[in-house]
């Protein structure tokens, strides 16, 4: 049985992957750079900087440090506006409905992600107040594989990284989970990740993974 489970937001609470694709393609294409949608899923659970310096492996000369922060910024005003339209309505029902299920049955629920905009989204989607603890890209001063934004997130929680599952969708975050002693679940991309300790593929088996009602994937 686990204690708490620390969740990645961006592919696991909810889907902002497309909100990220549109804004740093505005911004490639104004400054005359390739990008698609394969160089996007690249960035899934990267910081922004880090995935800045990946997208400008397209570009054709280089940029000052100056000219990548503006950039960057540029990218997350456009990111920022997306968000607003985001809502209650992008909370799966799954999603909530499990939540609400680990909390009833005493298990504590915290948020580990890059992002710095992690609490915008909690809030655009009506569940900033649900978790016991927010580690995010403002707390953080290395991003995933770094294991920093879990091990701060149980800090927070007052426990063990081995009393905690993470929920992941990147390998960058299963490898940060595993690297922090933290047991993990890999969704989505993330699933059949042989570093994670659990697979799923709908949110609703973590019940029964932190329950303890459910074995562990092959040796990992
Ligand atoms: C992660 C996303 O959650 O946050 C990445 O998976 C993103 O794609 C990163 O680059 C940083 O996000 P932000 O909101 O701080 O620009
Ligand atoms: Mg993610």
């Amino acid at each position: 049985n686990y204690q708490a489970v620390i969740f990645d937001l961006d592919g696991v609470i909810c889907h902002t992957d497309n909100y990220h694709y549109q804004a740093w393609k505005q911004m490639a294409d104004r400054e005359g750079i390739y990008f698609d949608e394969s160089i996007n899923s690249r960035l899934r659970g990267v910081s922004r900087m880090a995935s800045l310096e990946i997208i400008l492996e397209r570009a054709q000369r280089t940029y000052t440090a100056a000219e990548k922060e503006a950039l960057a910024a540029e990218k997350n005003e456009i990111y920022r506006q997306l968000l607003m339209n985001m809502s209650p309505a992008d909370l799966s029902q799954d999603v909530a409905a499990t939540l609400r299920q680990l909390k009833d049955a005493g298990v504590k629920i915290a948020i580990g992600s890059s992002s710095r905009n992690a609490k915008t989204i909690l809030r655009q989607i009506g569940i900033f107040d649900w978790f016991d603890a927010i580690s995010d890209g403002e707390n953080i001063t290395r991003s995933k594989p770094d294991p920093e934004v879990f091990v701060k997130a149980a800090g927070i929680l007052g426990l063990a990284p081995s009393a905690c599952l993470v929920v992941e969708d990147a390998d960058a975050g299963i490898r940060a989970a595993h690297d922090g002693g933290f047991h993990s679940a890999g969704m989505g991309d993330a699933c059949g990740n042989d570093e994670a300790t659990y697979s799923i593929i709908a949110f609703h088996e973590l019940s029964d993974i932190v329950l303890g009602k459910r074995m562990q994937n092959g040796p990992v």
